[in-house]
């Protein structure tokens, strides 16, 4: 990810932060139900991780918003994150491609590995690192350019194109797998601000394929989108699946059903739950997970 798509995501991320969160977090002392900080139930870690993640810790200030998650992440996994408002999705999200780096106050312990690289060490550049993993906000945020130069973007900067024809040719491929060829090869270069919510969004996802990145996250992708647009995206996650290792965190557990291998539930900066995705909503391991799944909270 360019320069400019850093600070592209960043205007994306304090415009989310200006609309916080409901607070519609249960205390777990009202539901009686403990959680063991640091203990995961089901199966938090993998064989063959892209990420593999120890005792992860991220404050705001004095507020300890992620308390002691492990996690692996599988390589071509689709794995989304659930749990109810507040508890901490976006935030472990946004370590994975150091964005919490824009706010100020946050700081992130603990130790993240990408390909068994530390990606919080000195020498790890961030800009490299947001090339190899992705990001698409809940808010479309299309530069205000032609939906080709949006997807050109990325690779005229990372100089991945010295001629017209392979830069042409990469958006073509990057429209192509973001669904979106068909409906936009006739404007081009019409301002990609005039396409639809779905398109705009399956144009971001464009944008960050056409970098060929690793991983891709996703925060609440289709939250702002209709049912057919939505299930556009669905159908997209699952393509790029083959490809792509994916995180999205979801407040949809439908969606989570839908699209993902694995499900992490979470739960006041807690990491309560992972497993199987069939497993999370036929017969979860933990009280809470089965507590947030049958509507008792979130
Ligand atoms: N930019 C921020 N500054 C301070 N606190 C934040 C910020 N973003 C999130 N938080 C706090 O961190 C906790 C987790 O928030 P968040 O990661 O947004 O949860 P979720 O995505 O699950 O709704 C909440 O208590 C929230 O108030
Ligand atoms: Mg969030």
């Amino acid at each position: 990810m360019s320069i400019n798509q850093t600070v592209a995501s960043k205007a994306a991320l304090e415009n989310e932060m200006r609309t916080p969160a409901q607070e519609t977090t249960v205390e777990t002392q009202r539901e009686g139900i403990a959680v063991e900080e640091g203990k995961t139930v089901g199966t938090p870690y993998s064989d063959n991780p892209k990420f593999k993640l120890r005792n992860v810790e991220v404050f705001y200030g004095e507020n300890r918003a992620i308390k002691n998650i492990s996690l692996d992440i599988a390589r071509n996994e689709v794995i989304s994150f659930i749990g109810p408002s507040g508890c901490g999705k976006s935030t472990f999200l946004r370590c994975l491609n150091r964005m919490n780096d824009s706010i100020g106050i946050c700081q992130v312990k603990g130790e993240l590995l990408l390909d068994g690289e530390n990606i919080y060490s000195a020498k790890n550049d961030v800009v490299e690192l947001r090339a190899r993993v992705g990001m698409v906000f809940q808010k479309p945020n299309p530069f205000p350019k032609s939906i080709y130069d949006n997807v050109a973007y990325g690779p005229r900067i990372h100089g991945l194109a010295n001629r017209k024809a392979d830069l042409d040719e990469i958006v073509e491929n990057s429209l192509r797998k973001a669904g979106l060829w068909n409906e936009a090869k006739d404007r081009l270069h019409d301002m990609a601000t005039g396409m639809s919510g779905g398109q705009q969004q399956r144009l971001c996802i464009a944008r960050a394929i056409a970098v060929s990145p690793e991983v891709i996250l996703m925060d609440e992708p289709c939250s702002a989108l209709d049912p057919i647009a939505t299930a556009k995206v669905e159908e997209l996650i699952a393509e790029m699946s083959e490809s792509y290792t994916i995180v999205i965190v979801t407040h949809s557990m439908q969606q989570a059903a839908r699209v993902s291998n694995r499900t992490a539930y979470f739960h006041l900066g807690h990491l309560v739950e992972v497993n199987e995705t069939t497993k999370v909503f036929t017969s979860p391991e933990h009280e809470l997970t089965e507590s947030y799944i049958t509507g008792r909270f979130g």
